[in-house]
Parts: structure tokens; sequence; C-alpha cells
């Protein structure tokens, strides 16, 4: 740790600044994260700051400047040297989306190069990398020359984003997770997009997500959210759109880990749950757009088996085995309707957070998650039900665990009459930003 005295900035200056809804100069932004990564700047300090962003805001020169100082805290990639166009996804995260599994190979099957730098699940939302560990023997963590090698014969991979990209982001993500100060524009915008800048990507789509599952539920902040990345993308030199998409509803029918890639396997053999297939393909046309594909008939690769066939591939150079059976829970206890007549609403949040009392998710970071465990729906919004069908699956390694993960769905469901309207909140993908 460095003395004051030779510091460019005092920091209860900057946080005087914030507080009192000052606009911060790029000067005092560079520095700022400079020492906070050097640990010159503590984390009482920043949690004063991050408090003072999340109810005062940042103007977009400042969100930019944030974003470039996070990039500059750590090594950034380049893809270059491939030959191919380089395009990625992100997600904001929401529950039952698996839509990554499907997507890469997808996309990848086209003759690009899709360098999916993934994460893990934190809280009610699962993590990639956690889900495609329930595959036998699948590795997350590749060195760079594995990462190249396999972007070249495969043209896809998803794997750990090293610690080396934006260690701003994770030393201020770790401290936002416990100070109250997630669901932030500013903050969601640059951390998102310092990692995806870093890692070198030319063009970029997100998926934000708006309703209940979502970090932000209300579709404004969503598409404020999503104008902010796809300037930060497009300013520095990313091609980047974004879909905002329907959160209210789970995605799919299986929340967990080993159910989401069985529901994923189910997508690439042209099957599948609708919305599930209607979202990987709206982001596949996208990102194949972006790379100067935009007719390319992505559902005939789902139907005729060239998505599946780099799936196999890519699972394969992870050392996974793609014909190994996928880990069954020891417990499982069926949920049934209790009356006749229509499943008119299905809370996402709830049905995650279930998911993850089970056992599916981790509340610490390094805390393991359990991958049999999770919750199959048997029904959706809209769908007529009668006394006595079941509604959902819970399955659990420890049965001890059915009681809370109840108790978070008491509320989580109603069955109304045919006549009721059905709050799905509306259609799956809501609107585009480009
Ligand atoms: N995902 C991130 O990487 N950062 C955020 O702030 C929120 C979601």
């Amino acid at each position: 740790m460095s003395s004051s005295a030779l510091e460019a900035f005092d920091t209860v200056d900057l946080i005087h600044a914030k507080r009192d809804a000052a606009e911060l100069s790029t000067e005092q932004i560079s520095w700022m994260i400079d020492a906070y990564t050097r640990g010159f700047i503590g984390d009482e300090q920043m949690a004063a700051m991050t408090m003072a962003i999340f109810l005062n805001g940042m103007n977009r020169r400042e969100v930019r400047d944030l974003t470039m100082a996070m990039i500059r805290s750590g090594e950034t990639m380049s893809f270059a040297s491939l030959g191919k166009p380089t395009v990625d996804k992100h997600s904001t995260g929401g529950v039952g989306d698996k839509i990554t599994l499907p997507l890469m190979p997808l996309v990848a099957c086209f003759g690009v190069a899709v360098p999916q730098l993934s994460g893990r699940g934190l809280g009610h939302t699962g993590g990639t990398l956690d889900k495609l560990e329930s595959i036998s023997g699948w590795r997350a963590n590749l060195t760079n020359q594995e990462m190249f090698d396999q972007l070249a014969s495969i043209g896809g991979v998803i794997c750990a984003a090293g610690s080396g990209l934006a260690p701003a982001d994770g030393k201020l993500y770790a401290l936002r997770d416990i100070t109250g100060t997630v669901e932030s524009i500013p903050l969601i915008a640059s951390s998102i997009m310092s990692k995806k800048i870093a890692e070198g990507t030319e063009s970029l789509v997100l998926d934000v997500k708006f309703g209940s599952g979502a970090f932000l539920k209300d579709i404004d902040r969503s598409r404020e959210l999503a104008r902010t990345m796809v300037d930060l993308g497009n300013d520095a030199g990313v091609k980047t759109r974004a879909l905002l998409t329907n959160m209210n509803v789970v995605l799919g029918l299986a929340i967990g880990n080993a159910n989401e890639v069985r529901e994923s396997v189910e997508i690439l053999a042209g099957g599948g749950p609708a919305d599930v297939r209607e979202l990987t393909v709206a982001l596949a046309r996208e990102m194949l757009a972006l790379t100067g594909q935009p007719d390319a008939d992505v559902e005939a690769a789902l139907d005729d088996g060239r998505a599946m066939d780099t799936w196999r591939a890519f699972i394969r150079a992870q050392d996974g085995d793609p014909d190994a059976a996928l880990p069954i829970a020891r417990e499982t206890h069926v949920v049934t309707a209790d009356s006749d007549g229509v499943l008119v609403e299905q809370l996402a949040l709830p049905f995650g957070v279930a998911a993850w009392r089970l056992g599916a998710g981790r509340a610490r970071k390094q805390d393991p998650v359990q991958h049999a465990v999770g919750i199959d729906l048997h029904a959706k919004p809209g769908d007529t039900v009668t006394a006595g069908q079941p509604l959902f699956t819970l399955s659990a390694d420890e049965p001890a665990r059915f009681a809370r993960a109840l108790e978070a769905l008491e509320g989580a469901y109603r069955i109304g009459s045919a006549s009721e309207k059905v709050l799905d909140g509306g259609p799956l993908i809501a609107e585009r930003v480009e």
C-alpha cells in the first residue's frame, strides 16, 4: 500500500462528490479503480462509493470511463489471429436460462468463432459452468492455447474466464453482492462490458432480462441497461446489440444443472420446449447477422444434427463424455394441482430460489453445487390442469431440503378459471436495441 501523500486524489473527496451527486472526472475514475485494484482504497471506502453511485447514478461519460478503467485493471485478449469472425453472447441472468449451451454449438457450426467465457452461479440464477460440470469429465479451465486451438478446430469454447480479465470487476462485484449495490445500471453495465470488451470478441449480443426472475424487474430499467451496454460496446469498437427478454416466467421446463443440460440436448436434437428454442434461434440469428450471415438457416442446423455434432465435439474436446448418463437425484417430491382450472401464474423468482435451496446453486462463492438436484415443471402459465395432475417435481439428494424449497414456493403459482388473464408478462422477446 502506498502513502496517501503520493496519491493523485483523496478518496474521501471523491466519496463526498458522488454522495452530493457531482460528476467524477475521467482522471478521478481512472485513479479510483487503479487504487482499489492495488489495495490503496479499502472495501469500506469502495462500499460507500458504490452506494453513492447506486443512489445518484453516473452519466454516460462516467460509465464509459469506469468501464475503460476496469478493462485497464487487467489483461486483454485478442482473437484476431484466428482468421474467423468472433461473436459472443451475454445474458444478464435468469431462472432456467440454459441458452448458452445449445446456442454456442449452433452458432459455431456456421463457421464463426464463439469464445464463450462464462461464470458460475450465485444466488437464484444458475451458472453455465456449473451446469456443464454435470457432464462426466467435462473441464471448465482451459489454457489460452487450448482455447485458441479449440476455436480454430471446433469453432466454439465455453470455459471459465481467467481472473486476469478485469480483476477490478471481480473485487467490485463481490463487494456489491454483500452491500446491496448490485441493481445499479452504471455498475451492472460497466461490470458486464468491461469483461466482454477485455475478452476481445469482435461482436456481442446481449440478452437483457426483465421481470420477476431478473436483476431488474422493470422493462424501462432493462431498456436503459441495454441502451447503456450497447453504446459502451459500440463506442469501444465491439459491434453490439441487445434483445430485451421476458423473465417473469421460467425459461423452459428444467431448473437446476443436469436437468438443464438434458433440456439443452433436446434442443440440439431439434426438440425441447418451444420458448427455449425460440430464444436460442433468435439470439443465433442476431449473432450470425453481426458476423455477416443475416440469412443463415439456423433452424435447419438444429433439425439436421449439425449443431448436435458441434456440441459433441465441444464436450469431447473439454474431456467430457457426451454419451455418459447424467446424474439423477436420490429423492423426488411431486406437487400436484389441488383443483381443475388454468395455471394463471407461475413466478420465476421463487422457483429459482427453491431450486437454489434444493442445492442447485450456491450461497457463497466457495460452496459446491449439487448437480442432480432441481425442479422440473410439468405445466406452464396458460396450461389447463386437472386436480391431482403433477405441476412440478422437486429433486434433492438430501430430503431435509424439501421443506425449505416448498416454503419458497408458497404463493408462487395459482390455478384460476379459464376466463382469467394469464399473468406471464407478455411475449418472450419484447424488444431489440441496436
Ligand atoms: N453480471 C455481471 O457480470 N455483473 C453485474 O453487475 C451483474 C450481472
